[in-house]
């Protein structure tokens, strides 16, 4: 069966969380929140209390991976994540889980522990995968790749006007450096480094709106999707 493979790679603020959610209703595919499940295995791991220890116990860290209840369940509202049968949809948007996502991230037996499990998105009649290495290891035979970037500035504005809106009283300057920590951790690790696949379309969303950056990636799309 045919599956039309879309990944969007790239930092975390450039919109592709906004973007891939619009490409996936547009084209009507499935979705792939990649961040979602480092985001969901870091809070995991930090209930377990794992999370300052991981490399020394590694073999348990791995098997709660492995078994880690994946639940993203569309609603209305948007994508509700589930953990144990608890909503945590809002708790791992935090700041404090995006650090624990970042640090389980770096770890290679983790990531291969979820390799398989996001591979297992790809459904007919397609997907849209969100992450940081969807094009250059999770989809490296996907039909379309794009990477969505902009400066660290710009996400760190976005960023605060988003926690704003959530009633959170934030920094710009705490933000911007929480952003370029974590830019750093996630360029420089060894395993999957964020970096751009070789044939992906690249758009830089720094000074340009969401709207634009969608029609940006539509035209590139279906032209791509027309050669196929
Ligand atoms: O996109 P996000 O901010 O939700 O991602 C959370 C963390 O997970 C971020 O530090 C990078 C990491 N991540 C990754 O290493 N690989 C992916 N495919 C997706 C996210």
């Amino acid at each position: 069966m045919n599956v039309n493979i879309i990944t969007i790679d790239g930092p975390s603020g450039s919109g592709k969380g906004t973007l891939a959610a619009r490409l996936a209703a547009h084209y009507q595919y499935h979705l792939l929140d990649s961040g979602a499940i480092y985001r969901l295995l870091g809070l995991s791991l930090s209930e377990h209390g794992l999370l300052e220890q991981l490399n020394d116990d590694i073999a348990k860290c791995v098997a709660i991976a492995e078994q880690l209840p994946i639940v993203f369940k569309s609603t209305e509202q948007g994508v509700v994540v589930l953990l144990n049968g608890i909503d945590v949809s809002a708790k791992i948007r935090t700041e404090e889980v995006g650090e624990y996502a970042s640090k389980v991230a770096a770890i290679p037996e983790l990531r291969e522990a979820v390799l398989q499990r996001q591979r297992d998105f790809a459904q007919a009649p397609g997907l849209i995968a969100d992450g940081r290495d969807m094009a250059t290891i999770v989809f490296p035979e996907a039909q379309v790749k794009i990477y969505l970037t902009a400066s660290a500035e710009s996400r760190a504005a976005r960023r605060v006007k988003q926690l704003q809106g959530m009633g959170l009283d934030v920094r710009i300057s705490d933000i911007l450096a929480n952003i370029q920590a974590r830019d750093k951790r996630d360029m420089e690790r060894t395993v999957a480094p964020l970096k751009p696949a070789e044939d992906a379309y690249f758009i830089d969303s720094s000074d340009i709106g969401i709207d634009e950056v969608f029609n940006l990636m539509t035209s590139h799309i279906d032209a791509k999707l027309a050669n196929n």
